[in-house]
């Protein structure tokens, strides 16, 4: 007999192979409630794609649900008390995601500091007509003081890019870290000294009801004015209306997403109009090779719950 898996949305047909290559039949749920009944009923499992929130109303729809499995490393659409209490073990994909992430945090950075969007539209455009050398300049990378706030898998391979780039380190993390921070050449700072010392800050901490908003109005009116400030982390970290303001007026200089709350922006948010911002569509762990990675995880975590056997990785 077969799972019955649940997913959220159209899987591309190699990730539909390689999970009914288990023995596993895949449906598809709609969060309008329009799902059928009977396929609710027989849902042993939930591939969860993309953010879609699921708490315990939506778990209760599927009465035989035994495992979760979601794909990517952020878990925070996923309500774990919720799943605890109806023992459904949930998975995640830790690891797969640190490179890629990590990769997409510094062609953020790099992207606002040297103004690679607006002077790639210049130069396509018709103002392009000689060079200027009094245009176009931007914050230096190399040898800059990057402070990284959460200091995980992410968090820790950005430090890695940063060395080759002479950066000073400093971080911020729930826990200090001495053992690590000092094989990457990082140092402890307290958020304000963190935020007050450095050129770049990055945003790779996890989302959760002691990281929202944890840089808000305050916390930006404490960076220097010619700081930039990248969040690849998720959009709920960062309170968008202080943003806006202190792009707006110049408390800081830049700015660089890859991430935003809600996802996408309603079209006529003012963030969207800003040219010292720059939006990349949550791209972070948007590579082939990390996606395979992510789905074979997200795979053997939910064939694990099913056969009652651990999970490779396990949030709850
Ligand atoms: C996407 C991520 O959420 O791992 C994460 O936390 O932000 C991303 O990898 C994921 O790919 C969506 O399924």
């Amino acid at each position: 007999m077969s799972y019955q898996i649940m997913t959220n949305a159209e899987l591309a047909p190699w990730i539909m192979e390689s999970i009914e290559a288990v023995d596993c039949k895949i449906h598809l749920w709609h969060k309008d409630g329009s799902t059928d009944a009977k396929l609710l009923k027989a849902a042993d499992g939930f591939f969860v794609y993309g953010h879609p929130i699921i708490d315990g109303t939506i778990m209760d729809t599927m009465p035989n649900l035994r495992v979760i499995s979601n794909q990517g490393v952020g878990i925070d659409h996923i309500n774990l008390e919720d799943a605890k209490a109806r023992g459904i073990p949930v998975g995640n994909t830790p690891g797969f995601v640190d490179g890629a992430t990590a990769d997409m945090t510094f062609a953020l950075l790099l992207a606002a500091a040297r103004h690679i969007v607006r002077g790639d539209h210049f130069a396509r455009g018709p103002e392009f007509t000689h060079y200027d050398a009094n245009i176009w300049h931007g914050q230096e990378v190399y040898g800059a003081t990057l402070g990284i706030i959460g200091m995980g898998g992410v968090g820790q391979q950005v430090a890695r890019r940063a060395s080759g780039f002479d950066m000073r380190l400093l971080y911020h993390n729930r826990n200090e870290i001495p053992k690590i921070a000092a094989e990457l050449g990082a140092t402890y700072a307290s958020l304000p000294n963190l935020l007050a010392q450095s050129d770049f800050v990055t945003l790779n901490l996890p989302m959760g009801p002691s990281t929202r908003h944890i840089i808000g109005r305050a916390e930006l009116a404490q960076m220097k004015p010619t700081a930039t400030l990248i969040n690849a982390a998720r959009g709920g970290v960062l309170d968008h209306d202080a943003l806006v303001e202190a792009l707006r007026d110049g408390t800081i200089w830049a700015a660089a997403l890859d991430v935003t709350e809600p996802e996408p922006l309603p079209r006529n948010h003012p963030l969207l109009t800003l040219v010292n911002v720059v939006i990349a569509p949550h791209l972070g762990s948007a590579t082939r090779k990390t996606r395979i990675g992510m789905v074979q995880r997200t795979i053997d975590n939910l064939i694990a719950g099913l056969t009652e056997q651990e999970m490779p990785s396990r949030v709850a």
